[in-house]
């Protein structure tokens, strides 16, 4: 069984073909860094126009580098939300257009159930397990029991991690996506510890009950630091300590969190056994990756993370999950909606 997937949720055009043996015939990903990087974020209007511009030729080239054509196709799968409502429309009609044409089923997919069910197609691992959902927009804690079957057992209450790295980014002048930057600008930092006292931050939640983060206190405090530094060009190597006192900073509020949702998830699945898997793009952070590493030894539990270039955004992904739906016959009609927000765990707010 082979499936078109599409995905335009934000700034990534992407189109992918995977098949029923779990392998990637194809994952193109144009990323429009480049467009947005001048407004320093992301900006809707720009996105969906780029996305259209984009679109078809990428599938046919997802089509072309898998040597298949539309008749080799079983169904179509396009993200239908969460995401910027214009580039999520523009991928929806068009996957949505191919299915009817060529007389295909059609799957509108949660793009948070493609990062959530990625590991699924990489390390073909079974249900139920705990997932960090860490990218630019969301935060969450989560328990995949089943495709569709998802708990919401934390989120951010402000900003999200990936925000947090990319506006703390942008204060210290570096630019975006401003998580690579902090990344490899903290590894230069020449001594950890002095880096740490010296830019002593807080960590917001830690300690707290239950699985919820909060990231807003910690940009503040980033933004105070750099303006008690000298003023005019910060510099280089102010700029790495400050870099690796605040990616520590995120890594740690996510291992406290990590560390109650592991609690929780023990007491509720103590016959199963014990998985975490994490997805997004800010699962592409070393420090972070090693954290949880730790976190997971300690608490007995199976580490998994997709290869990095499946941790951001892509089409493969959501050509999976549009497989996995398709095979337990969930597919969907014309009339499907493009969702701005569409929280995974119906029974949530978030
Ligand atoms: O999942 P993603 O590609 O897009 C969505 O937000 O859905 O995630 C993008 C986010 C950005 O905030 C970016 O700064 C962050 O992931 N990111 C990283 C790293 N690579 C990407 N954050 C920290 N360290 C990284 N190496
Ligand atoms: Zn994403």
């Amino acid at each position: 069984m082979n499936i078109l997937g599409i995905e335009t949720s934000c700034d990534e055009t992407s189109a992918a073909i995977v098949n029923s043996d779990r392998e990637i015939c194809s994952n193109i990903v144009f990323s429009q860094l480049e467009e947005h990087a001048v407004f320093g974020g992301v900006v809707p209007e720009v996105a969906a126009r780029a996305h259209m511009e984009k679109l078809d030729h990428m599938i046919r080239a997802a089509l072309s580098d898998a040597e298949l054509t539309f008749s080799d196709l079983d169904g179509i799968a396009a993200t239908a939300g969460p995401g910027l409502i214009g580039g999520v429309m523009v991928g929806l009609m068009t996957g949505k257009a191919i299915a009817a044409a060529h007389n295909l089923p059609f799957i509108g997919v949660n793009h948070m159930e493609g990062h959530a069910i990625t590991p699924r197609l990489t390390d073909n691992i079974e249900f139920p397990y705990l997932l960090l959902l860490v990218s630019g927009g969301h935060t969450q804690i989560l328990v995949c029991e089943g495709v569709d079957q998802y708990q919401l057992w934390g989120t951010t209450r402000d900003d999200a991690a990936g925000e947090c790295f990319d506006k703390s980014a942008k204060l210290m002048g570096l630019p975006y996506p401003g998580g690579p930057e902090i990344q490899k600008i903290a590894a230069t930092c020449k001594d950890f510890d002095a880096a740490t006292k010296r830019f002593n931050l807080p960590l917001p939640m830690k300690g707290r009950e239950g699985c919820d983060f909060s990231f807003s206190g910690l940009k503040t405090a980033v933004r105070n630091q750099v303006e008690n530094l000298p003023a005019g060009t910060l510099k280089r190597e102010d700029v790495a300590d400050l870099a690796f006192a605040t990616q520590k900073a995120i890594a740690d509020i996510i291992a406290d969190r990590m560390q109650n949702a592991m609690n929780q998830y023990k007491s509720k699945y103590d016959n199963t056994e014990l998985r975490l898997v994490v997805s997004g793009g800010v699962a592409a952070n070393t420090t972070i990756r090693e954290t949880l590493k730790s976190v997971c030894k300690k608490n007995q539990f199976q580490f998994y993370a997709p290869p990095t270039s499946l941790c951001g955004d892509n089409a493969a992904m959501i050509a999976w999950a549009g497989l996995e739906r398709l095979q337990l016959g969930l597919t969907n009609d014309m009339s499907m909606p493009a969702r701005p927000r569409w929280p995974l765990d119906q029974s949530a707010s978030a």
